[in-house]
C-alpha cells in the first residue's frame, strides 16, 4: 500500500481553512444559491457549537440517544404549527430536500401495492429530486406543462390522473421560477381520485408562512388545503440551519407508515429506520434544534422581513434595467432573471462572480431561454446596494463582452456523438475540440476561470447530452489524491 505522506507544514485545521478559501462564501450574503445567509453572527455560532457537541451522536436508535429523539418531536412540532398542521401530523427529519421527496414518492408508491406500474403526476417544474426518486423508485414521472405563468395547470393536472396515479405534485414555489403552484385546485383534483398529494415546500416552507404574515399575497398551499397529505420543507435552507436537515411531514400517521423500514432477517439488532439513512448524525439535528430554538418565530418573522425587502430591491434594479426583464414575478424569495439580446446571460453571471456575487445560471429549457436564479436571504439585505452596483457594472461588462458563440465543429461533435454511449474518449476528444476545460499532464481536469462558454457549450446540447457530458465530468472530477499531497 502506498504510504500516504502529507508533506504540507499546516496542521489540519489551518490546511482545511486554507482550502475553504477556494468555495463560495457562506456567509456575507453574496453567495444566491446553494447558501442561506441569516446575516446574524450568533445564529452561525450557535449551529457550530450544537454540531460539534453532537457530531458523534447516532440519532439510528432513539433509544440510545432519546436527546436527538426529542429535539426532532420539537423541530416537527415547531414545523407543524407553522404548516397549519392538524393535530393528527406527524413528520421526520431527513438529511435534505432529496431525501425527503424520496421518501414522499417510495411512501406513495408502497402504500399502493394493487398499483402494478404506479406513476406520479408532476408539473413540468417540478425539482428534479423527483425525477431522481422516478428513477429508484420505478414509479414513472407523468409531466404536465405549466402554464404561461409557470404555474401547474391544475386541469392539465387533473385530467392526467388516472388508475396508475399514487402521487400529484405541487411546489410552493418551484425553484426555477420561485412561483407557487394552484395547491388547492391540483390537491382537490388528487383527493378526487383517492391519491396523495405532495407540496414541495422544500425551498419556501419556512419563508411562505412569515411573507402571509407580513402581509404578501401568497395563494394557499399549506395542510390547511384539504387535500395536501404530505409536505416537504428544508431546514437547511430558509430556517438558516446547518448543512443536513429537511422535515417531512404527513397530515396523519397511516401515511407515514409505509416510510418506516424494519429488518430482523440478519444476526445482527433488528434494524429499523425513518429514513433512507440508518445511521444518522446528530450533529445536523441538534444544529437545527439549536438555531431554530434561537430564532424562533419571531424571529424568523423578522428573518423573513428583510429577505422580503431585499427581494423588492432586486426587483427594482431588474425593472430598472432595460437589458434585464423578470422572468416571472416572484411569490417568494427567488428571483429569475432573463436578459434581452444586448448581452449574453453568462457573461452576465460570470462577471458578477468576478465582482464577488454567485448567481446560478439556468439553461435553456423546452421552449424557454436561458435565465438567471437568485435565491436570497436575509443577509442579503445589508448588501443589496452593492449588489445593484455590481449588477450594472456586470450588464456594462457583459454588453462590451459581445456575445458569446459555441464554435460550429464543436457543435456538429457533440451532434454526432452518442449520450447513451458516451466514453472516456468522446468526452477526451470534446474537451481537445471545445478547448474549455484542459487537463494536466497527470490528467487532472483543470476548471475554467469562466463559465460562459462551458455553459453555452451545454445550452446547445440536447438535455440527455447534458446529463451524459456532466455525469461523465463529475466522473473525472471525482478521482482520488494518492500519495503525497
Ligand atoms: C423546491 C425544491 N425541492 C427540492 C430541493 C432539493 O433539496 P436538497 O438540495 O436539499 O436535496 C430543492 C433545492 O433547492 C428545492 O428548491
Amino acid at each position: 500500500m502506498t504510504e500516504h505522506r502529507v508533506t504540507s507544514p499546516l496542521g489540519p485545521l489551518e490546511r482545511l481553512k486554507a482550502l475553504q478559501g477556494a468555495d463560495l462564501p457562506v456567509h456575507g450574503g453574496r453567495t444566491l444559491a446553494y447558501v442561506y445567509d441569516s446575516g446574524e453572527p450568533t445564529v452561525d455560532r450557535i449551529a457550530r457549537e450544537a454540531v460539534a457537541a453532537y457530531a458523534a451522536s447516532n440519532a439510528l436508535d432513539p433509544t440510545a440517544f432519546p436527546s436527538l429523539l426529542q429535539m426532532e418531536n420539537e423541530l416537527v412540532g415547531f414545523a407543524c404549527d407553522l404548516l397549519d398542521a392538524p393535530a393528527s401530523a406527524v413528520g421526520t427529519v431527513t438529511s435534505g430536500g432529496t431525501e425527503s421527496i424520496l421518501l414522499a414518492v417510495q411512501g406513495a408508491r408502497d402504500a399502493r401495492p394493487d398499483v402494478v406500474r404506479p406513476t406520479m403526476v408532476l408539473p413540468s417544474t417540478a425539482h428534479a429530486a423527483f425525477h431522481k426518486a422516478a428513477h429508484y423508485f420505478g414509479v414513472g414521472a407523468v409531466l404536465v406543462p405549466v402554464g404561461p405563468d409557470f404555474r401547474a395547470d391544475p386541469a392539465a393536472m387533473a385530467a392526467a390522473i388516472d388508475d396508475s396515479t399514487v402521487l400529484v405534485v405541487a411546489s410552493a414555489p418551484s425553484y426555477a421560477h420561485g412561483v407557487v403552484d394552484p395547491v388547492t385546485e391540483v390537491a382537490a383534483a388528487a383527493a378526487a381520485r383517492g391519491v396523495r398529494c405532495h407540496v414541495d415546500a422544500c425551498i419556501g416552507g419556512w419563508v411562505l408562512p412569515y411573507a402571509a404574515r407580513l402581509g404578501r399575497e401568497v395563494p394557499p398551499w399549506t395542510f390547511a388545503v384539504e387535500g395536501v397529505t404530505s409536505i416537504s420543507v428544508d431546514t437547511h435552507k430558509y430556517a438558516y440551519a446547518p448543512k443536513g436537515t429537511s422535515l417531512l411531514l404527513h397530515r396523519e400517521a397511516s401515511l407515514r407508515r409505509p416510510q418506516f423500514f424494519a429488518s430482523a432477517a440478519w444476526p445482527g439488532y433488528t434494524m429499523l429506520n425513518a429514513t433512507t439513512q440508518s445511521t444518522r448524525s446528530g450533529g445536523p439535528i441538534a444544529g437545527t434544534w439549536a438555531v431554530v430554538e434561537h430564532v424562533g418565530d419571531d424571529g424568523y418573522l423578522a428573518l423573513a422581513g428583510r429577505a422580503f425587502e431585499a427581494v423588492d430591491a432586486i426587483v427594482a434594479e431588474i425593472d430598472a434595467s432595460p437589458a434585464l426583464r423578470l422572468v416571472v414575478p416572484p411569490d417568494s424569495t427567488l428571483v429569475t432573471l432573463a436578459t434581452d439580446d444586448s448581452l449574453d446571460p453568462f457573461t452576465l453571471t460570470d462577471e458578477l462572480l468576478a465582482r464577488g456575487w454567485y448567481v446560478q445560471p439556468q439553461l435553456s429549457h423546452a421552449d424557454d431561454g436561458p435565465s438567471i436564479h437568485l435565491s436570497v436571504s436575509a443577509g442579503t439585505l445589508a448588501h443589496v446596494d452593492e449588489l445593484a452596483t455590481a449588477l450594472a457594472e456586470s450588464v456594462a461588462a457583459a454588453v462590451a463582452a459581445g456575445p458569446v458563440s459555441v464554435d460550429p465543429g464543436v457543435v456538429a461533435f457533440i451532434e454526432a456523438l452518442d449520450p447513451a454511449a458516451l466514453g472516456d474518449d468522446d468526452f477526451d476528444g470534446l474537451l481537445a475540440a471545445s478547448g474549455l476545460v484542459g487537463a494536466s499532464a497527470d490528467g487532472e481536469l483543470e476548471l475554467p476561470t469562466r463559465m460562459a462558454e462551458v455553459n453555452a457549450m451545454l445550452d446547445v446540447a440536447s438535455p440527455a447530452m447534458r446529463e451524459a457530458l456532466l455525469v461523465a465530468f463529475l466522473d473525472r472530477l471525482q478521482r482520488p489524491s494518492r500519495g503525497e499531497r
